[in-house]
């Protein structure tokens, strides 16, 4: 099985995704204890996760970290778009510095916008909605991808790193494919690489929020940031922790950095055998890799590198459009739309698709069914800030006492609610555009 970025599936089996690929399951233990933790990772919409500790860390400890993650200016923007910026906002709010591409050439490659178009859509559309929804412009930088040299010089730059037949196997890419869209990819990791820049920040820990469809894209970045490494840290075969120098010149002074920075972060039984282009750390532990690795990272730029940790990323689950099938721009009734009209929005909850049985008899008897059912995914994603009055819907739709009608009202009064107060503060949005770009 492939993920392909570019195509219209939805996935249902998360659970086998993550094994199939190599996810992570996004644990309790990863959210629990952060700040406010947002509701779309406390009720398991975000579902898998690669290095994500390395983040966790980061806002433990209280260092600097960054978000990027990146918006596909086709259609107008729907709740399923809202999920992305939900989780950037709640990021802002714990510290991240945010970076958000306009994934312009993405759109110009692969769904046959002009450049001219997405602008359009991205300033009248996602942007207003993002500002509208909460998005402060402290520490917050939104850009084309188009207009960004120096993303677009590090896909030319990192490209090297990667060859035609890992793009084939990746993305299964034809003879028919165009060169643009061919090279997106590599965009997307001057996107996701480039806040790592000392222009930018630094090299610091970075994380990608997005949905599952771009895991390709996350791996393609991951391996290309290693690639790019002077120093790779690991325990080797005889449980020992082992630096070893990946390139071939100037290993002597790479190895004397090492060195230098090993010791000070407290290490002192090195053996250093230079042959072997390794430094062997006799009092470390596994648990210190995470760290002497981020130190190590952090002098490579110094050393005519890059330094790039690996870029963490979490995915989460796709909203369920209302009539049971993919929530999608192209298909109005399938979706709520930011910028819907109230009264359309609440004529599209009352027409979707439940988990109510066949009867009002035999749902009063046998409860109804809120796992399949996109009313309930609307309070669990969008609607219900509270976990006890989301418990509450579940309970009393399971035990037959919540009936559908009253259900989809609850709904769409809370829709038309969010909707007109969402409106308003868009309307205060366009002046402030500028404080973003
Ligand atoms: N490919 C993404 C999409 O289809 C958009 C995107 C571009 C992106 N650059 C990114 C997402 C960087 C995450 C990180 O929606
Ligand atoms: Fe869905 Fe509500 Fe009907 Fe339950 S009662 S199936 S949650 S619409």
């Amino acid at each position: 099985m492939k993920i392909d970025p570019w195509s219209s599936t939805t996935y249902q089996d998360y659970a086998r995704l993550r094994d199939e690929f190599g996810i992570e399951e996004f644990t309790e233990d990863l959210w629990k204890d952060l700040p406010h933790p947002h509701k779309l990772l406390r009720r398991g919409v975000v579902f898998g996760h690669r290095d994500f500790q390395r983040v966790y860390d980061a806002v433990k400890q209280k260092k600097k970290w960054a978000i990027l993650t990146g918006l596909m200016p086709s259609g107008r923007m729907h709740l399923g778009h809202k999920m992305v910026i939900d989780e950037v906002i709640y990021y802002q709010s714990i510290g991240a510095d945010i970076f958000i591409a306009v994934a312009d050439i993405e759109a110009f490659a692969t769904r046959g916008y002009s450049l001219k178009e997405t602008k359009e859509l991205a300033l009248t559309e996602y942007i207003p909605n993002y500002i509208a929804l909460g998005l402060k412009p402290e520490r917050c930088h939104i850009y084309f991808q188009s207009t960004n040299q120096d993303v677009k010089d590090l896909a030319y730059i990192l490209g090297k790193k990667v060859n035609w037949s890992q793009m084939v196997a990746t993305y299964g890419f034809t003879g028919t494919t165009n060169m643009t869209h061919i090279f997106s990819p590599l965009v997307q990791t001057g996107d996701i690489l480039h806040v790592q820049l000392k222009k930018f920040g630094g090299v610091r820990p970075t994380l990608v929020p997005v949905g599952v469809d771009q895991d390709p894209h996350m791996r393609l970045s991951r391996d290309i940031a290693q690639a790019h490494r002077f120093y790779n840290v690991t325990v080797t075969k005889d449980d020992k922790i082992g630096v070893f120098v990946k390139v071939d010149e100037g290993v002597k002074e790479l190895l004397g950095q090492a060195e230098k920075i090993i010791r000070s972060l407290g290490f002192n039984k090195l053996k250093r055998i230079t042959d072997y282009k390794a430094i062997y750390i006799e009092d470390a532990r596994k648990e210190d890799i995470e760290g002497i690795d981020q130190q190590l990272a952090k002098t490579e730029p110094a050393l005519g590198g890059y330094g790039f940790l690996q870029p963490s990323a979490t995915f989460h689950r796709f909203i369920t459009g209302l009539t049971g099938e993919k929530m999608s721009s192209s298909k109005p009734e399938t979706a709520i739309f930011l910028t819907d009209n109230p009264v359309d929005a609440i004529k599209k909850i009352m027409h979707a698709k439940t988990g109510g049985a066949v009867s009002l008899e035999v749902q009063k008897k046998e409860g109804g069914k809120p796992d399949e059912c996109v009313v309930y995914e609307l309070f669990l994603y969008h609607l219900t800030e509270n976990d006890n009055d989301l418990a509450e819907i579940y309970r009393s739709c399971k035990t037959g006492e919540r009936m559908c009608g009253h259900c989809k009202k609850e709904a769409a009064h809370c829709m038309e609610k969010f909707l007109t107060d969402l409106a308003e503060k868009r309307k205060r949005a366009a002046s402030k555009i500028k404080d973003y770009l």
